[in-house]
């Protein structure tokens, strides 16, 4: 509540699908309006797929037209077995968390992300330069990520709580997010509110893993309606209670901003 910034998080809070009266802290999504892995696969099962399952059993018929067909199929019962429900769930829990890279001591072969593609000793020697150059740049990105404190929201280090599965219990995580609401100012706003969150209120997007983004899509696109090209780009559209970071971010020369966006694409 103290925070110098003002970049106060709120928690989502929402009611269980299959039994309203309990509340539940919501993290998954923009706005962190599902609060499982199973309550967001089953959502996005049921309103991205039209496939329905125990938890969202009927589809979204339409009440304008007479939807008769849409009605018929929901009558049918859950297209999905909750055991074939189950098995995404746990496939996309256990997906894991691609490395971060160009940092200090990294692995220099057979790291993910990692192109030593040297067929010379002079080769080798050019990709070490590069390489240690990299590294020094997104060491001192990371150092001004903190200092304009992108890092209020942008929580750098998480440690899980209990889970099912042995392999993501207590585990120290790396997401770059505090999983909260923040507001982000009118610019940033869809004005469509959802749970506690306004439509200017968003969970901190979490930042592991964006660097590689390009790898599987050269046609990049970052916020939540993918109206920034860049990383540059999404920074320079906080606003709200993110705008104080966003001009410290501007405020930087050219080159140190770039160091930054190294270190954002190092994750
Ligand atoms: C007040 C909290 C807050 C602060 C401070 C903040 N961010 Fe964010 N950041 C967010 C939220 C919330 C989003 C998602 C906004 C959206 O999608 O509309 C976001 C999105 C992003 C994204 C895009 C992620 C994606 O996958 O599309 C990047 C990159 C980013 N922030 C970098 C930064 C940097 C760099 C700083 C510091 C200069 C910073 N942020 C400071 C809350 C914050």
């Amino acid at each position: 509540a103290k925070d110098a910034d003002g970049a106060v998080g709120k928690l989502q809070i929402i009611a269980d699908p299959l039994d309203a009266t309990i509340k539940r802290v919501g993290r998954f999504g923009w706005r962190g309006t599902s609060a499982t892995v199973l309550q967001q696969t089953s959502a996005a099962l049921n309103s991205d797929m039209g496939v329905t399952s125990a938890m969202y059993p009927t589809h979204g018929c339409g009440l304008a037209t007479d939807g008769t067909a849409c009605r018929t199929a929901d009558a049918k019962g859950a297209e999905l077995s909750e055991q074939d429900v189950e098995l995404i769930v746990r496939y996309a829990s256990l997906l894991a968390v691609p490395a971060a890279r160009h940092f200090p001591g990294q692995q220099p072969l057979g790291t993910p992300g990692d192109k030593v593609t040297a067929q010379t000793p002079a080769q080798n020697a050019a990709e070490l330069a590069a390489e240690n150059l990299m590294q020094a740049r997104v060491k001192r990105g990371g150092t001004l990520f903190a200092a304009a404190r992108c890092v209020a929201c942008h929580t750098a280090s998480l440690t899980t709580g209990e889970h099912k599965f042995a392999e993501l219990r207590k585990q120290v995580i790396r997401p770059y997010t505090d999983l909260l609401l923040h507001d982000m100012g009118p610019e940033l706003a869809d004005n469509y509110p959802q749970g506690v969150a306004t439509g200017q209120e968003w969970r901190t997007a979490p930042l592991w893993g964006i660097g590689l983004l390009k790898t599987i899509n050269a046609n990049t696109r970052y916020l939540h309606d993918g109206r920034a090209r860049t990383i540059e780009e999404a920074v320079l559209w906080h606003g709200g209670q993110g705008e104080k970071s966003r001009e410290r971010f501007k405020a930087l020369s050219a080159d140190d901003r770039q160091q930054m966006v190294d270190f954002i694409n190092s994750l």
